[in-house]
């Protein structure tokens, strides 16, 4: 059971629990969302706001939920629930069913979004500002080499955190 908890609150390592821990990236509502694993992210204070990003590729499926709804929450799973964060990495929400799948709770957080009863922590954000990552922009070779052969450049997503979630 997740509650509510002041941003003020929140100490924790974000290279172990994005790096490391991995994250659920969920788009939409509980009538219609979908949900991928993401190890890249961070937060911080932009236009001093606390803020969240996200690097996510247009050719993935919730791609298409964080253009469509305002709001998306960061999921964080406990260590034991690992293998649903490798199969939501692996696979798209438009071949299986991966609600489903994941056998998790889900449910509506009070700022819209939605979270898992299962979770450890969850933060929910409005997106302010999307931005593709250009080629143009890129100044090392290496990482252009490592992560974009294929042409696929993530849009990097900037999101006020609107709420911090914690199990009791
Ligand atoms: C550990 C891990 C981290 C990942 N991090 C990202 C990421 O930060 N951004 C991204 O676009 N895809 C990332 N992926 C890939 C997506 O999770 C994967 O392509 C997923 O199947 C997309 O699902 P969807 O099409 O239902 O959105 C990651 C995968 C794994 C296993």
């Amino acid at each position: 059971m997740l509650h509510s908890i002041p941003l003020s609150e929140l100490s924790w390592n974000v290279f172990e629990w994005i790096g490391e821990k991995w994250m659920l990236v969920v788009g939409g509502t509980l009538e219609s969302y979908n949900m991928m694993t993401a190890s890249w992210g961070g937060v911080g204070v932009v236009w001093n706001e606390p803020m969240a990003f996200v690097f996510v590729r247009p050719s993935r499926y919730t791609h298409e939920f964080l253009m469509k709804y305002p709001s998306f929450t960061l999921v964080f799973l406990p260590e034991s629930h690992r293998d649903i964060l490798e199969i939501c990495g692996a696979k798209s929400g438009r071949e299986i069913e991966k609600m489903r799948l994941a056998g998790l709770t889900p449910f509506s957080l009070e700022e819209g979004g939605v979270a898992f009863e299962e979770a450890e922590m969850a933060l929910s954000c409005t997106t302010a500002c999307r931005q593709p990552i250009e080629p143009s922009s890129l100044l090392r070779e290496d990482i252009r080499r490592a992560f974009y052969a294929q042409g696929d450049y993530h849009d990097l997503f900037i999101a006020r955190i609107e709420g911090v979630w914690r199990r009791k």
